[in-house]
């Protein structure tokens, strides 16, 4: 997944060495995020053995308290509403807990399809800021609790 070009287009890493590459990967997935955060696998309903892609709460910055959340599908898995169906219900599990109280998301400004995402889960950019050597836009949103209604997180204006 993380070696077609367009799927990491607009996210630094060493994709392009196989061993850095693994070794990466394999760091990622072990590590201990803190209670219930860390990395979901996608996989299709019809299809419970198909990898479609990830979704991801971490800490921001590694060390909170704003939890990042982020996204990536195999390139074939694109365009079918995955991204939005897997993030929108990491929203709905973070309004659940007591201890999320804001996600937030680093976005390329020409990452449209992932600006997309982010807002039809009810992000916002709140800021602007300098990653990797480029200008991201940080999109935001409060958590609240599922019982006072039925939309799911209130929106920050910038
Ligand atoms: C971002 C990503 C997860 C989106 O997954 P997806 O399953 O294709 O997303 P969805 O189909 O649920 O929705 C994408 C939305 O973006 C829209 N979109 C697609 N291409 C677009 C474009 N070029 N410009 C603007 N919007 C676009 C779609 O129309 C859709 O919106 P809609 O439902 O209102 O029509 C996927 O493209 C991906 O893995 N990208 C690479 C990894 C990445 O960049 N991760 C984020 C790093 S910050």
């Amino acid at each position: 997944m993380d070696r077609h070009p367009e799927v990491t287009r607009f996210v630094a890493g060493p994709w392009d060495d196989p061993i850095q590459h693994e070794r990466f990967v394999r760091e990622r997935i072990s590590r201990n995020y803190g209670d219930g955060l860390g990395y979901w696998t996608i996989i299709a309903k019809d299809d419970p053995g198909r990898f479609l892609g990830w979704v991801m709460l971490v800490p921001h910055n590694e060390v909170g308290p704003d939890v990042e959340i982020g996204w990536r599908l195999n390139r074939a898995a694109w365009g079918k509403g995955y991204g939005s169906e897997a993030a929108g219900l990491m929203i709905t599990y973070a309004s659940r807990t007591q201890s999320i109280k804001r996600i937030v998301a680093d976005i390329h400004p020409e990452n449209l399809r992932s600006i997309r995402l982010a807002e039809k889960i009810g992000l916002r950019p709140i800021t602007t800021i300098e990653d990797f050597g480029s200008q991201h836009r940080v999109y935001a949103v409060e958590t609240e609790p599922l019982e006072l209604g039925p939309k799911l997180g209130r929106s920050l204006q910038s």
